[in-house]
């Protein structure tokens, strides 16, 4: 990176969780580095008792938990989310594990800023259980998936996929392990790309500056203006 990238403001997140936050804790962990272009402002749980916000506690990063049971309408819910993420000046809204879907309302209000990660190659196994899915099927190949968020479930532009072999008599805990190692690795780096400015969409494609046509694993996206 350059020293002119160095000395620019780190774009800020808001990663939206519901569980464990491994997801989170890459993303915590990569932010550390002086050198990352991203910084986690707030993590936002609807979920009491997600462990991820206790990984953000002990690195001192503010937590928010919003239960969506404790809104009469989805709108209010989302209401409440858009104004714990704007308090904190979030440019990219991150779902790492987030169990809820999100109205057109939420997404128009952060559209081509919203990125998801999924532990299948999309369009293969959208929706929950995608790795239980994959491995009940059978599947020699799968991997994992981060993308721009639209109004469909797991339809979004495609930013980065990463394949994960599955061997036939590997237990459903091994083949997990392997899918979340490469989440861990996957999600910081398309929110690099992000972040320093080398995305961009035309159409249902995500090009991504620098990277040659025939070594690119892109698909689609709307990236953050160069600032
Ligand atoms: C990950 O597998 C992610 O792909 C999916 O939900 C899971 C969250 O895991 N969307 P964690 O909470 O980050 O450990």
């Amino acid at each position: 990176m350059s020293k002119k990238n160095l000395s620019r403001k780190k774009l800020s997140i808001g990663v939206l969780i519901s569980g464990s936050g491994t997801n989170l804790q890459a993303l915590l962990d990569a932010s550390e580095k002086k050198s990352y272009p991203a910084k986690v402002s707030v993590v936002i749980s609807n979920k009491a008792d997600a462990f991820g916000l206790k990984r953000a506690e002990k690195k001192n990063i503010p937590t928010h938990v919003i239960p969506h049971e404790d809104f009469t309408s989805r709108q209010d819910f989302e209401e409440r989310l858009i104004q714990t993420l704007d308090k904190f000046g979030v440019e990219l809204v991150v779902l790492a594990g987030f169990m809820r879907v999100l109205s057109s309302y939420f997404i128009k209000k952060y559209s081509g800023r919203i990125l998801n990660i999924h532990p299948a190659l999309l369009p293969a196994f959208p929706g929950t259980d995608a790795i239980r899915k994959a491995w009940d099927y059978g599947v020699r190949l799968t991997g994992v998936t981060v993308h721009f968020v639209d109004e469909g479930t797991d339809t979004g532009p495609i930013i980065l996929q990463k394949e994960v072999f599955v061997h036939p008599q590997e237990s459903l805990d091994v083949f997990s392990k392997k899918i979340h190692k490469v989440e861990h690795q996957l999600l910081p780096k398309a929110i690099r790309l992000y972040a320093e400015g080398k995305l961009s969409i035309q159409g249902r494609k995500v090009l991504i500056k620098e990277v040659s046509p025939s070594t690119s694993q892109t698909s689609a996206c709307k990236g953050r203006q160069k600032r």
